[in-house]
């Protein structure tokens, strides 16, 4: 087994094209021969079979948001996903300490995500934030404008450092993760 972090700007073909394929496994719905829903991430956290199969996946994007009127350092994270028959072995825990570890390494203060499972996060130090989030929706590679309003049970963060998550209006500064 093997970890890989890749940048987003150096992914060649047919890395992508395995990055697909699993993201069409992991989601059904997931748009065909595409790696992401709204947007490019910065990087992604890859992991390997010693024969090479891609089992695991993680997408990160570095961004600044809003969180009660203060900036926040965050790694977002999407797509976590890994492949149906390599589940139950830590795969995931392990691509989410990851990208934890590479957070506090460089000051990263918060890791933010949209849970599909919120207990499944918050067994791994996830907390639920809820209520007014502001972000950029983007449907089919197309902006269809900020949306401005209350979740409950969707964006769970976890502090990588000793600032603690502010309640109080959130700005994603972009679309959600
Ligand atoms: C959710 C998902 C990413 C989890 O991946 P995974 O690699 O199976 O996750 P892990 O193995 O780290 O953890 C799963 C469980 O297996 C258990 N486990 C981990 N290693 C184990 C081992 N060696 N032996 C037995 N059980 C083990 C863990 O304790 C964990 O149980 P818990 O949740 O009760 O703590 C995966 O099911 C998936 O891809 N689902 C579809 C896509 C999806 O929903 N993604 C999340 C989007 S928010």
């Amino acid at each position: 087994m093997s970890l890989m972090r890749v940048e987003e700007y150096l992914l060649k073909p047919k890395l992508q094209q395995s990055i697909s394929k699993l993201l069409r496994t992991c989601f059904s719905q997931y748009p065909p021969h595409r790696t992401y829903l709204s947007q490019l991430p910065d990087f992604r956290l890859l992991w390997f079979s010693d024969e090479g199969t891609l089992l695991g996946h993680l997408a990160a994007e570095h961004r600044i948001m809003n969180a009660n009127g203060a900036p926040v350092r965050v790694f977002g994270v999407a797509d976590l996903c890994v492949l149906p028959e390599s589940r139950k072995e830590g795969i995931a825990t392990g691509l989410l300490h990851a990208v934890e570890s590479l957070g506090r390494e460089n000051r990263v203060e918060f890791v933010v995500l949209a849970a599909a499972d919120q207990s499944w996060f918050a067994r791994r130090g996830y907390q639920p934030v809820n209520g007014n989030f502001k972000w950029l929706m983007i449907h089919e590679n197309q902006s269809l404008g900020i949306a401005s309003r209350r979740l409950s049970q969707t964006i769970m963060i976890k502090p990588l450092g000793d600032t603690p998550w502010t309640e109080g209006p959130v700005d994603f500064l972009g679309h959600i993760f």
